[in-house]
């Protein structure tokens, strides 16, 4: 297994797509309803890739194993009004199951936090399904504070959230390997 960290390639949208449906569907089966996780769609999902991968305020780095992506996350401007108190946010955050718990989450976190950090940022939010123990416990693990719990809308199912926020971005980073 040799792990590498880069910035996908447009070319690769459509791949990256494919990876955040599968992440997605191992992540939430059994907490985000059966139609809700059918309902992905990979040309939707693509768009989105392309738009993220096009847009300069937008951190976007993925870990590939032997060159085979196996995880990613975007980081950005906070432009949630759902995530309180942080300048900035972690957008999404997958690793596929074979992966879990190798240090890759840690990692792009890491390097996320490094990235804002360097654009002058001072603080990481994100929402959670608070039933995705594996999440909340990583989170907390990595020193973020639980500030709000309330309700998420996945596509017309009200799911039990929790916000959190991390405000030492020097400890985060300083928790990511260097390669
Ligand atoms: C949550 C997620 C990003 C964590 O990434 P990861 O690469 O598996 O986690 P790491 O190996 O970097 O873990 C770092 C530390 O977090 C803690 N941790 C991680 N997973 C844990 C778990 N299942 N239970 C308890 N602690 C856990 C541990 O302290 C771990 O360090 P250790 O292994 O040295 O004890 C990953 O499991 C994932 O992608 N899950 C599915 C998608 C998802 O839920 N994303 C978040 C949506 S908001």
């Amino acid at each position: 297994m040799t792990i590498l960290f880069r910035t996908p390639q447009f070319a690769e949208a459509e791949e990256m797509a494919r990876l955040h449906i599968a992440c997605w569907r191992e992540a939430y089966r059994g907490i985000v309803p059966e139609d809700a996780l059918e309902k992905a769609n990979v040309s939707e999902r693509t768009s989105m890739w392309l738009q993220r991968l096009a847009d300069s305020a937008v951190f976007v780095l993925a870990a590939y194993d032997d060159d085979i992506p196996v995880g990613f996350i975007m980081a950005g401007p906070n432009r949630d009004p759902a995530v309180p108190l942080a300048d900035g946010q972690i957008g999404v955050l997958y690793i596929l199951k074979s992966h879990y718990r190798l240090g890759l989450g840690r990692a792009l976190m890491g390097k996320a936090a490094g990235w804002w950090l360097g654009q002058g940022g001072t603080s990481l939010g994100l929402g959670v399904l608070s039933e995705n123990a594996r999440a909340m416990a990583f989170y907390t693990r990595m020193g973020g504070r639980i500030i709000r719990t309330g309700t998420f809308n996945w596509d017309g199912h009200a799911l039990s959230d929790a916000i959190f926020l991390f405000d030492d971005l020097e400890a985060l980073t300083s928790s990511s390997p260097s390669k």
